[in-house]
């Protein structure tokens, strides 16, 4: 009996969907005056509190760790037992319908740790509320249907806070009698308590201004500490651009008269859409080409639109509850892919959000933590801000867009945003809004937001030559996940083609709904078998078999008119060899060495492209599509294909090395694709094992005037064993060791290294003196990546599992949300053989044998258990 108490006491609440219940009371107006320190802060709230229908329920304002140091309803202090805390919570009953609630409370933003409500970064002070952080600032009711007007004074120590920002607009400063200054920000726009912040500290600002579609000014500002300033140009560009496509594509015009942007060095997270004040994690706003590879670069064009683009889908229009996460996540990523694509590439841009889908998305749909799009159920919420939230959810906005076509999905959203405005909104809402806007029936798609797991299609063609049509045969299938063991049939949008042998050319693409468990679709007019190219664009984020040849995809390979289709086609084509070769078969290897020669003369093509298409699958990838992952099996054949690749193809590798090698620096496309293609060559030659293989790789980690090549020639470098690599990383420590930002790259290689000690120079740099577990940039780049380089993690004698196990159990007494991030590395056991299985679960129940866990260490750890 005392131990199911234990167990009972120590397992947390379960949170479901299907209780959701409107607010109890609501809170039109919020007045906030916080008295700034970073020992000890007091934070004044006045609550305008409204009873939501006729209820007799009392009032019940979330807390968490806060102590009121005074109560008072309608300006009557209240004695201590006219309230009480539960849990966390004050619970002030009330007799009226409409009252006015003040409390105080006092905190200490330098002791905290979590980064979660009102904390200390490098000498600033700054807020980040979502998911639930606004309840360790004041008592309120922290949940993203309770909207309320704010108006926030900040008050502090003019020399260690010249700068004062919160939301909306900034209507009156001045200074008090004992030296402090103070300012007062209003919010027209009533907001959920998730989209409040702050910030106070010693910044400089790069200002801007845009003018909107209707001839409004708005004033910009990127704040940084005064050295980061000249990093801030490719922000702001990228803000600009932003704006202006909003109200181009979307239509949706910005809606205040300032939008700031605060970088802070210490951020759980990428970045955070609060109303008019935008706060960053510092990584996703400065750039330079000295210290930024052309991917930051585009992580910051891509950040900073989304935390824009947010202000509609999100702000305007927000969540009735978490559950609904995904409808301005999912949206939102959808919309900063196009805008990025739209910047760029589409082809290539396609590409790289597939790899990260397959890569985060497809593994988490394949594991213990498997969720829908909109979950049924959480124990701590920060655990669902998952690549199924954002990036699955973009997958199912982008095919109710294809699906619509141009037009009509922009009626659809056009109602949406009309429709719900200055609303709490649901994911049902925005499919509805879809439905009645574009004119579509929607009623099988759903299932997409209820069903977790990736669908599985099989493609079969069969050829007629007496009737000279070919049949298509889809099935379509989909694994268990927990919870839900049996499903229903998905409604599947496959863009397909079928292409004659003669002439390469297909007749016009369809777009085939697959709707049924089994279905086929017949064409006429082939003499001879075409071949097929099916989820072209990738239109669809499943799983697709088909019962190709090797030959055929090579013609794909060569001929595809659709850039993601010629891709993948080039990609199944390498893993059909390498996991052929993994499991003993001796397939034709030069297939593969062919395609990637004719792939790479071929003068048509963009270099990103090529870049991107001769790239070997990663390690990873390979043990998605087997049984049972094995990963020193995975890592030895891929790196002698390469080597190969290498090999019979050298001259060109050194001839697209040299040519590439531009005189001076830019960010144009054309630059950019060189840089790509550069850096792929590099690996290949250095794989060929050329003798001067890593002196090549060091000039050009010596002579290079950018990150993008000097990184990629440290990574290729750090892969094998030569002087020129310990050379390279010295050089590099050295040259960046007080740039937190670049160090963490050098963090970061060396944890991605495919390189048999990566297990245990990962242990020695946990002991760095640069390393601490206070910043959660540098826990993923050395924990985070090394959690992602399969060979080195699932090292066999299991010190990878012990080694992130015991960050995880450091990290949790700091950063709980942090630490359970890097839980799901551990929790793929189920891929793996016995052996490793064993000693990642063993890793697993020695965390949760830890005392004093976080719910968010506990609920993925026990999730991953089960
Ligand atoms: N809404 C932020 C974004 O733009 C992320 C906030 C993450 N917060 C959290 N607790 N996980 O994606
Ligand atoms: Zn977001």
């Amino acid at each position: 009996m005392a131990d199911m108490q234990s167990t009972n006491a120590a397992s947390p609440a379960i949170i479901r969907r299907q209780d959701y219940r409107p607010p109890d009371w609501l809170v039109p107006e919020i007045d906030l005056d916080f008295a700034l320190d970073p020992a000890r802060t007091q934070i004044r709230a006045v609550l305008s509190v409204a009873r939501n229908g006729a209820h007799d329920r009392y009032l019940k304002l979330d807390g968490d760790g806060l102590v009121p140091l005074e109560v008072k309803v309608d300006g009557r202090p209240l004695e201590s037992g006219e309230w009480t805390l539960d849990g966390g919570a004050l619970i002030i009953p009330l007799t009226g319908d409409a009252h006015q609630i003040e409390t105080l409370v006092e905190l200490a933003p330098e002791n905290n740790s979590k980064l979660m409500g009102l904390y200390a970064s490098g000498g600033l002070l700054c807020t980040q509320c979502e998911a639930e952080g606004f309840r360790r600032i004041t008592f309120f009711p922290d949940r993203p249907d309770v909207l309320s007007r704010y108006s926030v004074r900040m008050e502090a120590d003019p020399a260690r806070f010249p700068v004062l920002l919160a939301n909306g607009d900034p209507i009156e400063q001045g200074s008090s009698a004992d030296g402090r200054h103070w300012a007062r920000w209003t919010d027209p726009f009533p907001k959920p308590c998730y989209l409040f912040a702050l910030v106070a500290g010693d910044l400089a600002c790069n200002a801007d201004s845009f003018v909107t579609m209707s001839g409004r000014e708005v004033k910009l500002g990127i704040w940084v500490k005064e050295a980061d300033l000249p990093r801030t140009g490719h922000a702001m560009e990228a803000l600009k651009n932003s704006m202006a496509w909003d109200e181009r594509v979307y239509g949706r015009e910005y809606d205040l008269d300032v939008f700031n942007i605060v970088a802070v060095a210490d951020f759980n997270f990428g970045a955070m859409e609060n109303k008019g004040l935008n706060i960053f994690n510092s990584r996703y706003i400065l750039a330079d080409p000295e210290t930024a590879t052309d991917i930051d670069y585009d992580g910051v064009e891509g950040v900073v639109a989304h935390e824009y683009f947010h202000n509609w889908s999100g702000n305007r229009v927000t969540c009735r509850d978490w559950f609904q996460l995904s409808l301005k996540e999912g949206f939102t990523v959808f919309r900063d892919q196009n805008f990025s694509a739209d910047m760029g590439s589409h082809a290539v841009k396609r590409i790289e959000d597939v790899r990260v889908l397959r890569a985060a998305q497809f593994q988490e749909d394949a594991g213990p933590l498997a969720h829908p799009v909109r979950p049924e159920s959480y124990i701590e919420i920060s655990n669902f801000y998952t690549a199924t939230i954002y990036n699955k959810g973009a997958e199912l906005i982008r095919m109710m867009a294809l699906m619509l076509g141009p037009e009509r999905f922009r009626a659809g959203s056009d109602l949406y945003f009309k429709r719900h405005d200055g609303q709490a909104a649901t994911c049902e809402d925005f499919v509805r809004a879809m439905e009645e806007g574009g004119g579509i029936d929607l009623g099988q798609f759903r299932r997409w937001y209820e069903q977790a797991g990736t669908p599985h299609v099989r493609a079969t063609l069969r050829h007629d030559e007496a009737t000279q049509t070919v049949e298509l045969l889809l099935e379509q299938s989909m694994p268990p996940t927990p919870g839900q063991p049996d499903k229903q049939p998905m409604a599947i949008p496959l863009r397909t083609a079928l292409f004659d042998r003669i002439g390469s050319a297909h007749k016009g693409e369809e777009l085939l709904m697959l709707t049924q468990p089994q279905q086929s679709f017949t064409f006429g007019g082939f003499a001879e078998a075409p071949v097929l190219s099916i989820n072209r664009g990738f239109s669809a984020p499943v799983i697709v078999a088909t019962d190709r040849s090797q030959g055929d995809l090579a013609f794909l390979s060569a001929h595809d008119d659709d850039p993601f289709a010629r891709y993948e086609a080039m990609q199944q084509l390498m893993v059909n060899v390498l996991v052929g070769r993994i499991a003993g078969q001796n397939v034709d290897e030069a297939a593969v060495v062919a395609a990637i020669r004719d792939t790479v003369v071929d003068p048509h093509l963009d270099p990103a492209f090529i870049a991107e298409a001769i790239r070997l699958p990663s390690e990873a990838y390979l043990g998605d599509q087997m049984a049972k992952v094995d990963p020193d099996a995975i890592h030895i054949a891929r790196d002698a294909l390469q080597r190969r690749i290498g090999q019979e193809l050298e001259p060109l590798w050194r001839d697209i090395h040299a040519r590439t090698k531009a005189n001076s620096f830019s960010l144009s496309s054309a630059a950019k694709g060189a840089r790509k293609l550069r850096n792929t060559a590099l690996i290949c030659l250095v794989a060929s094992g050329v003798p001067d293989g890593a002196a090549v790789a060091f000039s050009q980690f010596d002579e290079a005037d950018n990150m993008t090549e000097r990184q990629a020639a440290l990574a290729t470098l750090a892969n094998g064993a030569s002087d020129e690599r310990e050379a390279a990383l010295d050089i590099f420590y050295n040259r960046y060791r007080n740039d937190a930002l670049t160090l963490d790259k050098w963090f970061q290689t060396q944890a991605f290294a495919l390189h048999p000690d990566t297990v245990d120079l990962v242990e020695e740099l946990g002991r760095h003196p640069d390393f601490t577990l206070s910043n959660p940039n540098r826990v993923r780049s050395l924990y985070g990546a090394f959690g992602g380089n399969q060979w080195a993690f699932h090292h066999r004698s299991g010190k990878g599992y012990r080694l992130v196990a015991n960050c995880i159990i450091a990290l949790d007494k700091l950063n709980p949300q942090t630490a359970a991030r890097l839980v799901p590395p551990l929790g793929r056991w189920c891929r793996f053989d016995d052996e490793r299985a064993a000693l990642m679960r063993g890793e697993l129940q020695r965390i949760l044998a830890e005392p004093g866990l976080s719910k968010d260490v506990t609920e993925q750890v026990g999730k991953s258990l089960e």
